[in-house]
C-alpha cells in the first residue's frame, strides 16, 4: 500500500448523497480497521455555515443503525467523526478553495514522514451543474504539490449530462483540467457484489462459455423495480426520467458485462475496451420496441409539472449487431412505484429441439442472477417429477448467498468503489468513451420523449407497470413466462 497522508474531501458534505452514501461508506471502511490509513483526514465542504461539530452531529444518525447500537460501535463512530473537519465556501470562490487547500496542507505537514507522499481525493457529491466550476477550483487551488509524489483524483456522480451533446460538453470541460486516470465516474451498480461476479461467472465456467450466444440464448432481461415512487425528489426526477436515472447507466453497465466479448486480461483498460465495443454494436432503438409508463399520482408532487410526460417506467429492447448476439433481444426494464423492490438478470435459453417428453408446460431453462435483495444465482431447469410416473417439472439449482456464505458481510457498493478510488483501480468506473457510447444509444429516444412523440401510459401504483410492457416482451422479444 502507498504511504503518506490521505485527504478525502467530500464536496456537498451536507447534502443527501453525502449523508446517506458517502460518509457511511467511509465509516464502513474505517470500521474495519485497516482499509483507511492512519494518516487519513476527511474534509467536508459545502456552502452552509457549519462548525466541525455541527457536521459531525448531523452525520451521527446516518452512521449508527439504531438507538441501541453496541457501545463498541458507538465508540468507533465517535472516533471516526473526529477525523472529519468542515470548511464552508461557495463552489466558485478561489478564496474558499485556497482556504481548503491550506487546511489540507496543515494535515499533510502533520502526517507526512520523509517517505510519505500526499494523496488527495475529491468526491463531488454535488449536482453536475457545478462540476465545471468545482473542477476548475480544485485544479487552480487544491492540487497535490508534494515533491515526494502522490496524486489528486476526483470522483463524480451521475447524471453525467442529459444527452450526448451535454455529456460531451461536460467531459470536455473536465477533460481539459484532469487526465482520464484522475477521473472516477461512479456508477454504483458496478460496486454490487453480483455485478462484480458477472465476469467470473462468464469467463471462469466451462458451463456457460460455450452456451453464451445466439445459438442457445433466446432473450436476456435486466430488470429493476422499486416499490416506492419519486417522493422527495420529484424536481430532480422530472428533469431526468427513468431512462436517465436507471437505464442509460445502471442497467446498461450490467448489459455490457453480459454481452461484451472476453477481455484480453482483467486490466481495467482491457475490460473497458470491450464494454465500449459492445455499446458501439447496439443498433438504433426501434419505435415499437419502447414502452413508457408513468404511475398515477406522480404529478401530485408539487415539484412536478401537472402536464409532465416524464416516464417513471420504461421497457426498451436493445439489439446487438454482432456475430454472437444477432437476433437476441436484450430487454432493459425499470420502474418506480411497482409491486416489488428487486433487481435481477434473467437469461432465457431456447427450447430443446426434438422434445421427446411432449410436456407442454415444461418451461425453458433460465439462468437468473438476483442482484438484490437477497443476492442469489439460480438455474431453472427441467427434472423428472419424483414418483412412479414419467412426468417433468421445472425446478431450481439454487445458490442463495445468505445460506451459502453465512457470516460473510457483503460490502456496500459505495464502500467498495471508494476503496478502489483510493487504490487507483478504475476497472469499475465508467470511461469517457464508454459514457459517450451509452448516450449515443439513448439520446434519440430521449429527445423524442421530450418532444412529446412518445407518450407515457399511466399505470397504478403497486402493479407490474403498463400491460403494454408484458405484451412487448411476448410479441417482440419471444419471452416465455416460466414458473417461479
Ligand atoms: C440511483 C437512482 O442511482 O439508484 C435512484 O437515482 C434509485 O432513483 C437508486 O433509487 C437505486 O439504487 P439501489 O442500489 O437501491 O438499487
Amino acid at each position: 500500500p502507498e504511504k503518506g497522508s490521505l485527504s478525502i474531501v467530500v464536496l456537498g458534505a451536507s447534502g443527501d448523497l453525502a449523508k446517506k452514501k458517502t460518509f457511511p461508506a467511509l465509516f464502513n471502511l474505517y470500521k474495519q480497521g485497516f482499509l483507511l490509513p492512519d494518516e487519513v483526514c476527511i474534509f467536508g465542504y459545502a456552502r452552509s455555515k457549519l462548525t466541525d461539530d455541527d457536521l459531525r452531529n448531523r452525520l451521527r444518525s446516518y452512521l449508527v443503525p439504531g438507538k441501541d447500537a453496541f457501545p463498541e460501535l458507538l465508540e468507533k463512530v465517535s472516533k471516526f467523526l473526529l477525523l472529519i473537519k468542515y470548511t464552508s465556501g461557495s463552489y466558485d470562490s478561489e478564496d474558499s478553495f485556497y482556504n481548503l487547500d491550506k487546511e489540507i496542507s496543515v494535515h499533510e505537514s502533520l502526517k507526512n514522514s520523509t517517505e510519505g507522499s500526499s494523496r488527495r481525493l475529491f468526491y463531488l457529491a454535488l449536482p453536475p451543474s457545478v462540476y465545471p466550476s468545482v473542477c476548475k477550483m480544485i485544479k487552480t487551488c487544491c492540487m497535490n504539490k508534494s515533491d515526494l509524489g502522490g496524486w489528486t483524483r476526483i470522483v463524480v456522480e451521475k447524471p453525467f449530462g442529459k444527452d450526448l451533446a451535454s455529456a460531451e460538453q461536460l467531459s470536455a470541460q473536465i477533460g481539459k483540467l484532469f487526465e482520464e486516470p484522475q477521473i472516477y465516474r461512479i456508477d454504483h451498480y458496478l460496486g454490487k457484489e453480483l455485478v462484480q461476479n458477472m465476469l467470473v461467472l462468464r469467463f471462469a465456467n466451462r458451463f456457460f462459455m460455450p452456451q453464451w450466444n445466439r445459438d442457445n440464448i433466446a432473450n436476456v432481461q435486466i430488470v429493476f423495480r422499486e416499490d416506492f415512487g419519486t417522493e422527495g425528489r420529484g424536481g430532480y426526477f422530472d428533469e431526468y426520467g427513468i431512462i436517465r436515472d436507471i437505464i442509460q447507466n445502471h442497467l446498461l453497465q450490467v448489459f455490457c458485462l453480459i454481452a461484451m466479448e472476453k477481455p484480453v486480461s482483467l486490466k481495467p483498460e482491457h475490460i473497458r475496451d470491450e464494454k465500449v465495443k459492445v455499446l458501439q454494436s447496439v443498433l438504433p432503438i426501434k419505435d415499437d420496441e419502447v414502452v413508457l409508463g408513468q404511475y398515477e399520482g406522480y404529478r401530485d408532487d408539487p415539484t412536478v409539472p401537472k402536464n409532465s410526460n416524464t416516464p417513471t417506467f420504461a421497457t426498451v429492447i436493445l439489439r446487438v449487431d454482432n456475430e454472437r448476439w444477432e437476433g437476441v433481444p436484450f430487454i432493459l426494464k425499470a420502474g418506480k412505484a411497482l409491486n416489488s423492490r428487486k433487481a435481477d438478470i434473467r437469461i432465457q435459453f431456447k427450447d430443446v429441439s426434438g422434445d421427446i417428453f411432449k410436456s407442454k408446460n415444461q418451461g425453458r431453462n433460465e439462468f437468473v442472477i438476483r442482484l438484490q435483495p437477497s443476492e442469489a444465482i439460480y438455474m431453472k431447469l427441467t427434472v423428472k417429477q419424483p414418483g412412479l410416473e414419467m412426468q417433468t417439472v421445472q425446478s431450481e439449482l439454487d445458490l442463495s448467498y445468505r445460506q451459502r456464505y453465512q457470516g460473510t458481510t457483503i460490502p456496500e457498493a459505495y464502500e467498495r468503489l471508494i476503496l478502489d478510488t483510493i487504490r487507483g483501480d478504475q476497472q469499475h468506473f465508467v470511461r469517457r468513451d464508454e459514457l459517450k457510447a451509452s448516450w449515443e444509444i439513448f439520446t434519440p429516444v430521449l429527445h423524442r420523449i421530450e418532444k412529446g412523440e412518445f407518450k407515457s401510459t399511466p399505470y397504478k401504483r403497486g402493479t407490474r407497470g403498463p400491460a403494454e410492457a408484458d405484451k412487448l416482451l411476448l410479441e417482440k422479444a419471444g419471452y416465455v413466462q416460466t414458473q417461479g
